[in-house]
């Protein structure tokens, strides 16, 4: 069900390292395909092959909407990134992502660091994320994370007149990576943060270091909140979350969030629930790894993510006086840019 066009979906598999992996290439119009790689204990090859194909797309539009010459492409890796991550098993991933010549290139996602992009980078050079010392652009998360904190504001800006978040009621799920920074970015604000996450180890770290609550609850999307931060795995917002959302605001770094883009998208609208568009406002990372293959320094890195203010306000705004979607709008404008350069072409 979730194809989409995908140009090239490949299964990769190696015995010996145990590897099981899948990269989707969803759409290289404006360049090559380049997403994350993301570690999951899938249920299934089901799973992943889904997985893989909503995060691939999804990519072709992030990079579209955020005026990067990158098409769409995302790998998953079937396994327990804590138990089954070997460094053979990513090297192997590496080879088979050096036998696509550069239409993929790889980057960090869930359950990657940095020091695994590095690794890559030992049999191919299509890879991004890697350290700072390596000559890469570093982690990407705290950039994702700012240009989340970015896209908030402009969501508080067009809600409730002014951009501050200062004592709104904020509930970041998903306290990995990015939404760890993204509570710091929070708590410096003077928000009032919320925070919840499977992992009760983190939950007490981050507690401890930003001075921010633990949501103790077992329905969060019940809560009364300000701003709903969907900072952990995508499709949060569905048939039935939706219904019991008692939030003005969406806006977080997950991708996918909207288990169905049409309907749900919608659903929000009509709930007058106002979405900052996952793909538009989680730009910051690739923007930094995009900033290793066109050398741009960390001045214009921060530059570009800072822009995804004035875009998730223009989104906003367009949104309302076409009458549609938010998610359909961002949408809009990134298929017009694919379509103007594939008519070029
Ligand atoms: N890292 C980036 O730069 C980047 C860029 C764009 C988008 N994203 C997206 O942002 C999200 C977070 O990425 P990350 O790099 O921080 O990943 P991460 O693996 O570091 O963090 C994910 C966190 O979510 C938690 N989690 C998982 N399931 C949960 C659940 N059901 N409820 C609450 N918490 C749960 C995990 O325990 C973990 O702490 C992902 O959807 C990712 O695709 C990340």
């Amino acid at each position: 069900m979730s194809f989409d066009n995908h140009e090239q979906i490949v299964f990769c598999n190696d015995k010996d390292t145990g590897l099981k992996a899948i990269i989707g290439i969803h759409n290289t119009v404006l360049g090559p395909a380049l997403g994350g790689t993301r570690m999951w204990n899938y249920t299934s090859e089901w799973e992943a092959l889904n997985d893989v194909l909503r995060l691939s797309r999804g990519m072709t539009y992030k990079s579209a909407i955020t005026g990067l010459n990158l098409g769409g492409g995302k790998a998953v890796l079937i396994g327990d990134a804590k138990t089954q991550k070997t460094p053979e098993l990513m090297l192997k991933f590496g080879e088979f992502v050096h036998s696509l010549g550069g239409k993929y290139i790889t980057a960090e996602d869930v359950g990657m660091a940095t020091s695994d992009m590095d690794l890559v980078r030992t049999v191919t050079p299509y890879v991004t994320g890697i350290s700072e010392s390596k000559g890469g652009a570093g982690n990407p998360s705290p950039i994702t994370a700012y240009g989340v904190f970015m896209g908030m504001k402009a969501a508080a800006k067009y809600t409730f007149g002014s951009e501050l978040l200062e004592d709104k009621v904020i509930y970041v799920q998903g306290i990995g990576n990015v939404g760890e920074a993204l509570v710091e970015n929070l708590s410096n604000e003077g928000a009032k943060v919320y925070i919840s996450d499977i992992n009760q180890e983190r939950l007490e770290e981050v507690r401890d270091k930003y001075s921010v609550e633990i949501y103790g609850g077992s329905n969060l999307y019940a809560e009364k909140m300000d701003i709903y931060a969907p900072c952990a795995l995508g499709a949060t917002i569905n048939d039935f979350t939706i219904n019991q959302l008692n939030t003005k605001i969406i806006a977080g770094a997950a991708n996918n969030q909207l288990a169905e883009e049409q309907k749900h998208g919608k659903m929000l609208r009509e709930k007058g629930i106002v979405y900052a568009p996952d793909f538009l406002i989680n730009a910051g990372g690739i923007i930094n790894v995009y900033a290793e293959l066109e050398n741009y320094d960390r001045k214009e890195i921060m530059r570009k993510t800072e822009n995804i203010y004035n875009t998730t306000l223009e989104i906003l705004k367009k949104a309302d006086n076409d009458n549609i979607t938010t998610h359909q709008a961002a949408f809009n404008i990134a298929q017009a840019r694919i379509d103007a350069r594939k008519s070029e072409k």
